[in-house]
């Protein structure tokens, strides 16, 4: 099957041939439709994971998928070849992920079957950004009448968190350039922050000087200086971060709810989502759609940032 590999820690992705994978027992073999790309892909291959978890190289990069079951492993009893399925697919300790024609799961994984209505493409946008999206939103403890910054809403996981807050009744304020505030806003956006024409906390703190209720932070890297952000936040609000970035003691110190976030997907949370997609009340913009061979260009360009949407490859 083609590919795409690394052959080591920080080494340039590759297209090659390899064995297709054999499902082992309560395994199924997917004959991969679409993959989803997300920053935790090149993150993944640079070495974020390398004191933590075991992989095998060569690595096939990624995570997200849709795609069909082709064939059951011995004790298989939640799918059958031929169902549609979707979900995350990285198995470091394997060698395994998703921008390759086959990858295996176990069957008991991250994943969950696809609403006849859902194409393979939408589908492999979803897993990773809008389970992290999702649950973001939830940590953020948003009630009606709260406001809520998105910071980094212009990506992947921000605009489907954009549309899970304003869903809960709160005012969303999401960062974006002028090209995108239209659509921003027709996902539930009350107000586009140009974060390219001054600092979006200093924009936020001009406007709402007594503080806001919760900011969910995309864009602060790990290590990185989130105080811009803590400094919007009343007493009793919530801060969340997807890159690690806040310190939760320090917070607690001013009676704020710091929240590291790492996504958790449950067949559950991916079936929840999947609907709501095939029923057009979670929209997900689909940037490009690149065939798996230029999947190494794919990547440098999306390294160097702008997302405006999902980007999907297509073996
Ligand atoms: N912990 C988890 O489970 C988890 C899961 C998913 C994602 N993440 C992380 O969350 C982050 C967002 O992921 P994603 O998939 O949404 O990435 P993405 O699709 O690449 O989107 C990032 C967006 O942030 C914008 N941005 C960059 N700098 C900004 C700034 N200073 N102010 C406002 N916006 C800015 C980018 O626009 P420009 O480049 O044009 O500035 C881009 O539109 C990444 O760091 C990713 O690794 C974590």
């Amino acid at each position: 099957m083609k590919a795409v590999v690394v052959t080591d820690f920080g080494a340039e992705p590759q297209l090659v041939d390899l064995p297709t994978p054999e499902p082992g027992s309560g395994e199924i073999l997917v004959r991969i439709h679409a993959a989803g790309v997300n920053p935790f892909d090149w993150k993944v291959t640079d070495g974020a994971l390398k004191d933590s978890v075991r992989h095998d190289f060569p690595l096939v990069m990624g995570s997200d998928a849709a795609g069909i079951v082709e064939r059951t492993g011995p004790g298989v009893t939640r799918f059958r070849p031929g169902d549609r399925v979707y979900g995350q697919f990285m198995r470091l300790p394997q060698g395994q992920g998703s921008y390759a024609e086959y990858t295996v799961a176990e069957q008991d994984g991250k994943i969950a079957l696809i609403p006849e209505a859902l194409s393979f493409t939408l589908a492999a946008a979803l897993p990773t950004a809008s389970v992290t999206a999702y649950q973001a939103v939830q940590a953020a403890r948003l009630g009606d009448g709260h406001t809520l910054l998105i910071n980094g809403a212009s990506g992947g996981v921000g605009q489907s968190a954009v549309q899970f807050a304003a869903r809960t009744g709160a005012r969303v304020l999401a960062t974006g350039t002028p090209e995108l505030a239209d659509h921003l806003r027709d996902l539930g956006a009350h107000t586009v922050i140009d974060f390219t024409l001054a600092p979006t906390h200093e924009q936020v703190a001009a406007a709402y000087p007594e503080g806001i209720d919760a900011v969910v932070d995309l864009v602060t890297p790990t290590g990185g200086n989130i105080s811009a952000m803590a400094g919007l936040l009343r007493s009793g609000s919530t801060l969340v971060s997807t890159n690690y970035a806040t310190d939760p003691d320090a917070l607690a110190a001013r009676g704020v709810l710091g929240v590291n976030l790492g996504n958790r997907p449950t067949a559950e949370t991916l079936t929840t989502l999947a609907e709501l997609a095939a029923a057009g009340e979670l929209r997900v913009r689909i940037e490009a759609e690149v065939p798996l061979v230029d999947a190494p260009a794919v990547i440098a360009k999306a390294r160097a940032g702008h997302a405006t949407g999902k980007t999907v490859l297509v073996p």
